[in-house]
């Protein structure tokens, strides 16, 4: 039975329903290539310190590289009764060389073990995650610089704000994505330290060397408290809050995706594979893709809280609840990756109307505040008395029902008598977005600096 394990001091095999709570294999076994490298360097650093023979080290390499095979063509066998992916692999290993596998855990516990297997898994989703945020920062710098001078509406409190361009508003993600990937970068940095070697808490009696394992398995270094590394579950926290942080960027573009598509809006037009029909309404085109990128991001932001509730009232070190680490990192680590790639896809697809977002950018006498800056730059006029002077302009173009640069000379006068024809000038949705040339401001030119200044930045030779 599985209980050959704890070396006999179990007479009962356990109840089912334990086996139920209890077994991680169903998930763990995701594990599988990750456990395996690491009980090779430990083979490999046991013989080297003589604490193993050579023989057995090399019956032990040889073993595992064939489970290796065997589960990477999918003929391993799973055994829940043997719990988790580490007691797989070892009880194979142990079919397979006899022996030799049981000497394999001299040294190591499945504590340092499972902390050291996550950690392994957990360095490859972070540079997956940093491979796919500049996947997609390459499609939005592409789109950006497509729509560098393409006028749209600004908002805030989602009411018309000031004319803006598209290639600017676009360039505010790359902004976002930019700084997740700094965080995953910064969270690969601290999770690299290798707890291997820290058996079950306190250490081993034995010689080994902690440096050649670390060394062996990509790491800066080893942990330097045992205790730590088999309690720490920081780099999965480091994981899931980098994540959730991106899951907010991806959930507000796809917010705007969504808004951008309606026909009331109809600033852009999603390509037909990422939308669905409806079996009613024949002129429906949904952007469901959009819709699930924004929906999924509250899984990858309730797994970080979860992982938070499950570490907080733990003693040192290990306790089994740190076994429910797994799933929720594997499945925001799955929707992250996901929602990247959709992301990138639907950007790549998705048609702008810069007719349809030139028509709405004036809408809402966004260029009122054009109108205060030319009374200042001009007559010399404080920006409050402008403010108000430009604020009187938009009440009467309000009650004419007609736009600012509309009303005529005589009308805008009879507000401010220092008001002259060349007001005119700057009374337009384009002149107002070519004079943001403010740093960071949304000038067509300014936006492709930007651009520019992002892909030497992102992307350099
Ligand atoms: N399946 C366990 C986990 O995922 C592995 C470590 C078990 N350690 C132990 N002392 N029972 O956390």
């Amino acid at each position: 039975s599985g209980r050959d394990m704890w070396g006999g001091h179990f007479e009962a095999g356990p109840a089912p329903l334990m086996e139920q709570i209890n077994a991680s294999i169903d998930f763990d076994k995701r594990l599988w290539a990750q456990d395996i490298a690491g009980s090779m360097a430990h083979a490999r650093m046991l013989a080297a310190q003589g604490i193993v023979l050579e023989a057995d080290r090399d019956a032990i390499l040889e073993g595992l590289a064939q489970v290796h095979e065997e589960i990477a063509e999918g003929q391993f066998h799973f055994e829940r009764s043997l719990e988790d992916i580490h007691l797989n692999i070892e009880a194979r290993l142990t079919e397979l060389v006899g022996e030799p596998g049981r000497r394999l855990h001299t040294g190591r516990s499945r504590n340092d073990q499972v902390a050291l297997d996550m950690k392994l898994w957990t360095r490859e989703a972070m540079d997956r995650a940093d491979a796919r945020l500049a996947e997609l920062q390459k499609v939005l710098l592409h789109r950006a610089e497509e729509h560098a001078a393409t006028v749209m509406p600004g908002f805030t409190h989602l009411q018309a704000a000031q004319p803006v361009t598209f290639g600017h508003h676009l360039m505010a993600y790359v902004e976002m994505f930019g700084r997740d990937r700094s965080r995953f970068q910064d969270a690969r940095r601290r999770l690299n330290e290798c707890p291997l070697g820290a058996a079950a808490l306190a250490g081993t009696s034995f010689p080994i060397d902690r440096d050649a394992t670390a060394a062996e398995l990509g790491f800066e270094r080893p942990t330097a408290n045992s205790i730590d590394s088999v309690s720490d579950r920081d780099f999965a926290l480091d994981y899931l809050a980098s994540a959730a942080i991106c899951a907010v960027h991806l959930s507000r573009l796809a917010e705007e995706l969504v808004l951008w598509s309606t026909p009331q809006f109809g600033f852009v037009r999603m390509s037909e594979d990422f939308t669905s029909g409806s079996s009613i309404m024949p002129q429906k085109r949904n952007p469901d893709a959009a819709e699930l990128v924004r929906g999924k991001s509250g899984r990858v932001m309730g797994h970080l809280q979860a992982l938070l509730i499950t570490l907080k009232g733990l003693p040192l070190a290990y306790s089994k609840d740190m076994q429910e680490d797994k799933e929720g990192l594997f499945d925001a680590v799955d929707t992250l990756e996901l929602c990247l790639a959709a992301a990138a896809a639907m950007l790549l697809g998705m048609k702008a109307n810069p007719e349809r977002m030139k028509e709405a950018a004036g809408v809402g006498f966004t260029i009122a505040t054009d109108l205060a800056d030319w009374m200042v730059r001009v007559k010399n006029v404080s920006f409050r008395e402008a403010h108000g002077i430009a604020a009187r302009a938009v009440k009467r173009a309000e009650e004419r029902g007609c736009g600012l640069e509309a009303l005529t000379l005589a009308e805008l006068q009879a507000i401010d008598p220092r008001i002259d024809e060349a007001v005119f000038g700057v009374l337009g949705v384009e002149r107002s977005v070519e004079s943001r040339m403010s740093h960071g401001g949304t000038a067509p030119e300014r936006v492709r600096q930007a651009v520019a200044a992002a892909r030497s930045r992102y992307f350099p030779e």
